[in-house]
């Protein structure tokens, strides 16, 4: 049984703060985490802990950083890295001019490998360890994403884009055979190692009726598989779905008529929704990924966290790159506390936001027995964040009185710079330097 210890300052969640404020969270100012076989054994304060180890073990120390569950990234395209900080257009004009031109490359696998590849390194310099990505239309595109995700151990959601309307020739599928496709790569990666397949409508106006009853149906007929869409992001295509779809309440009523709506099933962005909406969301258990870099940088609006928090809808953070403009988590939480503050002053506190990229995610995709937290049982994906990463930081953390105030710091000012290091089951994946001290 292989052991592996660290030693650092520790915070993670075991609650939601909205509702249990400061009890949300564990502190341990000079902690320890004990991992047996990749997986969290115990985790406590180092004073606690020191004299119960195995004598003289090698034991990873990291002074002036913070150890955190690693981030959860619930919504992100893989096949979009080429095309992040594309200028000047709303969703569905970026669709079309940026988008899918980029996403027509991923039929050929060698392609599809090597964004995957640049993809995941990116995740991981960023302290991501798990994520839930669409991937293109071409099967190809699914397989080389899966393969990368387990040659690093990742848990990760992914799914073949579903598309067989409104879309150039070169990107849509077939209605049937967009079923049978998704059908064989649930059946090949499905949880295989730490691999979930997500069903993939890209969003109503792509799909035709057929295909979405068809989604719907693979949703509801492989047990454990998610769904992964976008709703009510822009407010054109808030009208088009309207057009497309006459007898449905809303946007969202789309989803629901077609069975799509329901635990694990993730909906991203979810700006343009109305109170109906926000109740059917909270009572079937589906999730919303809040993309604050991409709804600013797209110009889509401003997510409203109180209203879904009122409703008890589960949010979880997300990048939503190519819309969104950085594969930081921690820059995507300081995007979601500006808009935030646009959006009638709604305060994101830090503990909040790190809730949400962490055990709030990991809760949203149904996944928090496995990984969100250093629960015992919980698997050993970590982030490292460095309080010396840049002369700011150092100096702004020098005046900070409280660790709600020193996360506050992290998150707005941090990016990948602050990741030190990133563990993924108990291994070290990604190290930015070598800082961290054997003793
Ligand atoms: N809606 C449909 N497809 C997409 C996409 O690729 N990105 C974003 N942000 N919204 C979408
Ligand atoms: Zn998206």
């Amino acid at each position: 049984m292989s052991n592996t210890l660290l030693r650092g300052e520790i915070v993670y969640f075991i609650d939601d703060p909205a509702q249990k404020g400061e009890a949300a969270h564990i502190h341990h100012a000079d902690g320890i985490i004990w991992i047996k076989d990749g997986k969290i054994h115990q985790c406590g304060d180092a004073a606690t802990i020191l004299p119960t180890l195995p004598s003289n073990h090698p034991m990873t120390h990291y002074p002036h950083h913070l150890i955190l569950p690693g981030f959860i990234d619930a919504h992100v395209h893989y096949p979009q890295c080429d095309i992040i900080a594309s200028h000047g257009e709303q969703l569905l004009t970026w669709l079309n001019k940026y988008t899918f031109p980029t996403e027509a490359k991923f039929t050929d696998y060698s392609h599809a490998e090597q964004v995957a590849a640049f993809f995941f390194t990116q995740a991981l310099r960023n302290g991501t360890t798990s994520l839930a990505s669409f991937c293109t239309s071409a099967p190809a595109s699914v397989t080389a994403f899966f393969d990368l995700a387990q040659s690093h151990n990742m848990r990760v959601i992914g799914g073949k884009v579903m598309m067989d309307r409104h879309a150039p020739d070169y990107l849509r599928d077939e209605t049937e055979q967009s079923y049978d496709d998704s059908a064989a790569l649930i059946e090949k990666y499905h949880e295989k190692w730490r691999l979930h397949y997500g069903v993939t409508p890209r969003f109503a106006p792509t799909s035709t009726p057929r295909q979405m009853q068809l989604a719907g149906k693979l949703f509801q007929a492989y047990p454990g598989v998610y769904l992964q869409s976008h709703v009510a992001e822009n407010l054109d295509e808030v009208t088009w779905v309207r057009e497309l779809y006459p007898t449905a309440r809303s946007y969202l009523d789309v989803y629901e008529e077609y069975g799509q709506l329901g635990r694990r099933s993730i909906m991203a962005h979810g700006i343009w929704l109305d109170e109906t909406d926000r109740a059917r969301l909270a009572a079937t258990g589906t999730a919303l990924a809040f993309c604050p870099t991409s709804n600013m940088f797209i110009g889509s609006g401003l997510f409203d966290l109180k209203a879904a928090q009122q409703h008890g809808i589960q949010v979880a953070m997300a990048t939503d790159v190519g819309g969104g403009t950085s594969f930081s988590l921690l820059q995507t939480l300081a995007a979601g506390y500006n808009v935030l503050q646009l959006n009638n002053h709604q305060s994101f506190t830090a503990f909040q936001g790190f809730y949400q990229a962490t055990l709030g995610a990991a809760r949203a995709l149904a996944l928090a027995d496995k990984i969100g937290s250093f629960t015992t049982g919980c698997e050993a994906d970590l982030v490292v964040l460095d309080y010396q990463a840049t002369p700011l930081l150092e100096r702004r953390l020098q005046t900070c009185a409280s660790l709600a105030e020193r996360l506050f710091a992290l998150m707005i000012l941090g990016d990948d710079r602050a990741v030190a290091a990133t563990w993924i089951m108990g291994r070290q994946v990604y190290a930015r330097d070598i800082s961290c001290l054997e003793n």
